[in-house]
């Protein structure tokens, strides 16, 4: 998530999400938005709260059906734009995940979640989250989403630290999966970290142990116009750790930028340490710029001598001097791991 900013948690509605967004409240008017037969939910209703102490409100709440279709379960995350919530869709019986942008968010918030939600939908691969649905329902943008049952790689390296070298390499290689899928479909993500790689059990990848690692959130996500000089990256928002340095520079990006992207995330998966990482902003993203990436064999001995050099290609500053696309970048850490294709 890009902040911690948290959400007014007693707010139980929905609130026009327009320019104008203190318009009006919708919550259960116009059938759009229903409220689930629970005591709770009828006595949320039975608000009618104000907007005028400046306090935002939550775009979905726990009982609530939208659109008359998609029950709002538990929350899973919330976020500078917006918030992710575990819901059933009713019509088909079968779990989602709601991503929502928050009411009264700028219009180029507004912009930016249809781009994501267009982009998501473009690339279909086992590896990145799969688009069920982009409503609106009342006004407010639902990005209908797969349900994902399982944990970041961000809670993985918190809890165990470095992975095991049976895992990490090999979702590391679904990763470089994904990031082909995106680039084929013309997609840079642009925001590869922990945070947005999700682990879910799935037989179906039996023969990767059962596990699936997927890619979410093309909230930075960019159509691929590669050595185009007008594709700059403008303003840096989030932690800067994982950028690459053209990004933090507001220069052209491509798909090498994903790339480094990769590296930074491989480093972290394979020692437990964050690379770039240091105390502020500033530092870190000086460190972006011109710290030179400590060797992941001393970090981890374990780890082949090979992996070194395939990261340290993919970890060049200049995206002149990097792996010029996933697919060899692939084959070269298939071969460092000696991994066969799963
Ligand atoms: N389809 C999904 N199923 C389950 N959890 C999800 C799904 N999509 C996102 N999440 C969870 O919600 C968090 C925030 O979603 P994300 O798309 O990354 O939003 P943000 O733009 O706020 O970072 C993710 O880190 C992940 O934990
Ligand atoms: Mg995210």
């Amino acid at each position: 998530m890009v902040d911690r900013d948290r959400l007014p948690g007693s707010a139980g509605f929905v609130r026009r999400h327009a320019v104008d967004a203190d318009a009006g409240i919708v919550l259960a008017e116009g059938g759009g938005v229903t409220s689930q037969q629970t005591p709770r939910a009828r006595g949320r209703r039975a608000l009618r709260p104000t907007f005028d102490s400046g306090v935002r409100p939550r775009p979905l709440v726990e009982g609530i059906v939208l659109g008359g279709r998609y029950r709002v379960d538990a929350p899973i995350a919330e976020g500078g734009m917006g918030e992710v919530h575990a819901a059933h869709d009713l019509t088909l019986d079968r779990p989602v995940a709601l991503k929502v942008v928050r009411p009264g968010a700028a219009e180029e918030e507004r912009r930016r979640f249809l781009r994501e939600a267009a982009l998501t939908a473009s690339v279909r691969h086992p590896n990145v989250v799969r688009v069920l649905d982009f409503v609106f329902i009342e006004d407010v943008a639902v990005l209908v989403l797969e349900r994902l049952a399982g944990t970041t790689l961000r809670v993985r390296i918190e809890h165990e630290g470095a992975l095991d070298l049976e895992r990490g390499p090999r979702y590391l290689d679904q990763l470089l999966g994904a990031l082909a899928a995106c680039h084929q479909s013309r997609v840079v993500h642009r925001d590869v970290k922990p945070e947005n790689l999700i682990v879910v059990t799935d037989p179906a990848h039996a023969s990767c142990g059962a596990e699936r690692l997927v890619l979410v959130d093309f909230g930075l996500g960019k159509p691929l116009a590669r050595h185009t000089p007008l594709t700059a990256d403008g303003v840096v928002v989030g932690t800067p750790g994982y950028y690459a340095p053209e990004q933090l520079l507001g220069r052209p990006v491509d798909e090498r930028t994903d790339i480094h992207q990769f590296g930074v995330t491989a480093y972290e998966v394979l020692t437990g340490r964050r690379l770039f990482e240091r105390d502020g902003a500033h530092a870190t993203m000086l460190a972006v710029l011109t710290s030179e990436p400590p060797s992941v064999c001393e970090a981890r001995p374990k780890v082949p001598p090979a992996v070194e050099g395939v990261l340290r290609h993919a970890l060049a500053k200049d995206p002149e001097d990097r792996w010029g696309d996933v697919a060899s970048l692939r084959r070269a850490w298939r071969r460092a791991w000696s991994l066969g294709a799963c």
